[in-house]
């Protein structure tokens, strides 16, 4: 199996990254909604714990999946069907990652605007100072760009699920 991206497929770093994400997502999101609605107590802490350390490995993972992008372009044979689908396509993927960038970094201001000292794997951090109407307004962002990422995913997922049985050109193939 090739390592780097060619011409028509996603070699084998941009596969692990873009499948991996998948699952840690497929976890994290419900985790997330079911967060909220615990009562507090030291369980709900540590589980809260647990989701700021996967969202932190999340904003990693994008953060070097977009470093290797740039390295190492993904593959850019596209026959288009319609007027504006590569437009489309790349609008999607565009937003995607936006998204997901959103999600993780608006997690982390809303903690940090708390007051709250995060440990970001490689080192720690925390603000000097406390700002609530700031950590309110990140909450917010943090949900809106969940509900957000859902919408896309399924736009996603449809895209690829009409490329399969509509157009035919097997797409699925490029990054499984
Ligand atoms: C959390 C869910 C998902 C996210 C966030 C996501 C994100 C992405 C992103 C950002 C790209 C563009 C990669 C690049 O070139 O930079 C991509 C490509 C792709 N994804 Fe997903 N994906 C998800 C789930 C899925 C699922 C479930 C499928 C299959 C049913 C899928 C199939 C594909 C395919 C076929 C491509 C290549 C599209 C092309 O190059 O034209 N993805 N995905
Ligand atoms: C991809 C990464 C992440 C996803 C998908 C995600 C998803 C979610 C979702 C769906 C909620 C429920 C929102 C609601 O309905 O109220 C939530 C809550 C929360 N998230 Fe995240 N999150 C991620 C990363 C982070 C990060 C990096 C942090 C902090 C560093 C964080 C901190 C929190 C906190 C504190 C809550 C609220 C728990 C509470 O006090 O009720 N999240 N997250």
């Amino acid at each position: 199996m090739q390592f780097f991206n060619s011409f028509d497929k996603y070699g084998l770093l941009a596969k692990l990254f873009h499948w991996i994400t998948f699952i840690v997502l497929l976890a994290q999101v419900p985790f997330g909604f079911y967060l909220v609605g615990l009562e507090f107590s030291d369980q709900r802490i540590e589980l809260e714990n647990i989701h700021i350390f996967i969202g932190i490995t999340v904003f990693y993972l994008t953060l070097f999946r977009l470093i290797w992008k740039f390295f190492n372009p993904s593959p850019t044979e596209k026959k288009s069907f319609f007027k504006g689908q590569v437009l489309i396509g790349k609008a999607n993927h565009f937003l995607l990652y936006v998204t997901i960038f959103s999600i993780t970094i608006s997690g982390i201001l809303k903690k940090l605007y708390m007051g709250e000292t995060l440990n970001f794997i490689f080192f720690k951090y925390g603000f000097e100072k406390d700002n609530f109407i700031l950590a309110d307004a990140y909450y917010e962002v943090h949900i809106y760009a969940n509900y957000l990422l859902l919408a896309l995913v399924t736009l996603h997922i449809l895209a690829v699920i009409v490329h399969h049985f509509v157009f035919k050109d097997k797409i699925l193939n490029k990054i499984t």
